[in-house]
């Protein structure tokens, strides 16, 4: 599998915007329903900071899959050591080791940028992702019950956290 991986910049936004259109059509996957459009891509990834970014997987010039780097939070920087992941790849690609492979791409991006932690959130009935990340080392250390209501069902969300 020849796979590249690279940051994301504004003009992926469109390539982003199809994977979240699949991904929020299976609707079991994420609490985020509502596809991101290109361009709230586009604004989002202009505003990130240099410590932050989508790092894209890519086979035979297509995008088959990406995994978001953000700050917990900015509004005080007693949270800067502190970084939130997403992982998102198209149905047809996954359990081929991409996801790993972007894993190990974006922990290293975090360790040159000063990260100490990583926390994912998950959906609690999303056993296959919380699988994954149990596999890269994440361990769970919180459920906030019925914090997803997608069509008037509930869904619990699983917190995560990996010390690099
Ligand atoms: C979860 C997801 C990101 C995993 O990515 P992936 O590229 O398919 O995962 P990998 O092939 O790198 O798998 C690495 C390991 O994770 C675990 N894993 C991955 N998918 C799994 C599944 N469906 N069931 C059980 N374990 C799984 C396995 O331990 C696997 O290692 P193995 O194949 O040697 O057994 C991908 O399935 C996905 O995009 N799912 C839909 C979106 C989603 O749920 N995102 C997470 C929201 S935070």
């Amino acid at each position: 599998m020849d796979l590249n991986i690279h940051k994301a910049t504004i003009d992926d936004a469109r390539a982003i915007s199809s994977i979240w259109k699949v991904i929020c059509a299976e609707k079991i996957y994420t609490a985020v329903n509502i596809p991101f459009t290109s361009e709230q891509e586009r604004t989002y990834i202009a505003q990130l900071s240099d410590r932050e970014g989508i790092f894209l997987a890519e086979i035979k010039k297509q995008i088959v899959g990406f995994q978001s780097l953000d700050l917990w939070a900015k509004y005080t920087n007693s949270f800067d050591h502190v970084g939130v992941m997403g992982t998102f790849i198209l149905p047809n690609w996954r359990r081929n080791g991409i996801g790993e492979q972007l894993a190990r791409y974006t922990i290293n991006f975090a360790k040159l940028n000063r990260y100490e932690k990583i926390i994912i959130y998950v959906r609690g009935s999303n056993n296959k992702a919380q699988n994954f990340y149990k596999k890269l080392g994440f361990i769970k250390k919180g459920v906030l019950a019925k914090q997803v209501k997608l069509d008037g069902n509930y869904d619990d969300e699983i917190f995560m956290e990996l010390f690099l």
